[in-house]
């Protein structure tokens, strides 16, 4: 077997037996909620990772773009969301997928129904509601959900797929606040447009700092977290896993370290790391200390990047190989073609990530 210290760097490594359970603690999660588990696939963009999720009791997968929904449907997968509102100038691919899988499709504007109305096509629409997050999604209290939840069952061809929502403000709040927040007023507004007449068969609801925290899912049908695979470092900060919990890491070496500067630099810039911000200037990346027990370097961090050099807030010497935790798992991914997929230092596999947008 290769071993990690013959990879070039950088490379992406995903340890597997932290995914495999972290993949089996939420699954096992959803079972005690008594509701399904759609995944968001968007964080890892992989065949092997989206198998085991499914092999695990996953419902179905969710994507967020078409690229996504084609991806999976042609590696097998026929349960699709595609939780994004619908790109209008994209509706002939989304509906010609809906003929073959069974995709549903999200909408929050009366402009997209229209569209939707005269495709004429027998597609599955979901209504994207704004649980408090505030990015997109239609007031529950307002009169916009009625009558865009009526004019989805009313329409001749469309099928109402039911309610859905994503607490993305539980990334910036007390997560459990916002995860009984999010259920309670997705609940709420079922009840609405039941005793509007209208029947509501799925309330989706869903992020992982929302769902690790959860203690009950009373009224809610499905859950789509996606972080949760491999979580990384803004989620061992907002509490919803330990760093001995991440799956990703970024390999990289130190290549320069000019003896006056008080700082060295690897080969992990952006388009290793991302540039996410991460939790409030902690900079682009922690440095492990000791990866297998889960310890962080207290003071060496990530502090810049620039597009391939990475900046280390202390000196290190040239040829050093260090293990940095991203701030966002999902955006350091898609920087990546491919997985190493490790088991202690040994690389047991490579599994491709398809960050395609086509
Ligand atoms: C619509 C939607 N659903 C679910 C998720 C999954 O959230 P998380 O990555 O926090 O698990 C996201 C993430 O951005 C999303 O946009």
């Amino acid at each position: 077997m290769p071993q990690l210290d013959g990879l070039p760097t950088p490379a992406l490594l995903l340890d597997l037996d932290r995914l495999e359970a972290n993949l089996r603690d939420m699954a096992d999660r959803a079972r005690r909620l008594d509701v399904s588990l759609r995944p968001h696939s968007k964080t890892h963009k992989c065949i092997e990772i989206a198998r085991r999720q499914v092999e695990l009791g996953a419902r179905g997968l969710t994507v967020s773009t078409l690229y996504e929904a084609r991806l999976f449907a042609k590696h097998g997968f026929e349960d699709l969301t595609w939780a994004f509102p619908l790109v209008p100038a994209r509706l002939a691919e989304a509906v010609e997928l809906a003929g073959r899988v069974e995709l549903g499709l999200v909408i929050d504007a009366p402009e997209t129904l229209r569209a939707l109305e005269a495709a004429r096509a027998p597609v599955r629409v979901l209504l994207k509601v704004d649980c408090g997050y505030h990015r997109a999604g239609v007031d529950p209290a307002g009169p916009d959900v009625l009558e865009l939840a009526q004019g989805i069952a009313g329409a001749p061809r469309l099928v109402f797929g039911g309610l859905l929502t994503h607490s993305g403000h539980a990334y910036k709040g007390n997560r459990l606040a916002v995860a009984g927040q999010e259920r309670d007023v997705m609940v709420r507004c079922a009840e609405r447009l039941r005793a509007a007449g209208i029947e509501v068969p799925l309330v989706s609801v869903g992020s992982t700092p929302a769902m690790t925290a959860i203690d009950h899912l009373e009224g809610v049908d499905e859950m789509r977290p996606g972080n949760y695979a491999l979580y990384d470092y803004t989620q061992t900060v907002l509490g919803s896993c330990a760093v001995r919990d991440c799956a990703v890491s970024v390999l990289t070496s130190v290549v320069s370290c000019p003896r006056a500067a008080d700082h060295a630099v690897v080969d992990a810039g952006a388009l290793a790391m991302s540039q996410d911000p991460g939790p409030a200037g902690d900079g682009f990346g922690r440095i492990f200390a000791d990866y297998q027990a889960g310890r962080l370097e207290p003071d060496l961090r990530l502090a810049s990047v620039s597009q391939e050099h990475g900046i280390l807030s202390g000196r290190r010497p040239v040829g050093d190989r260090l293990r940095v935790l991203p701030n966002h798992s999902c955006l350091t991914v898609a920087q990546f073609d491919e997985y190493h997929v490790v088991r202690g230092t040994e690389v047991v596999d490579r599994w491709k990530i398809w960050r395609g947008r086509d």
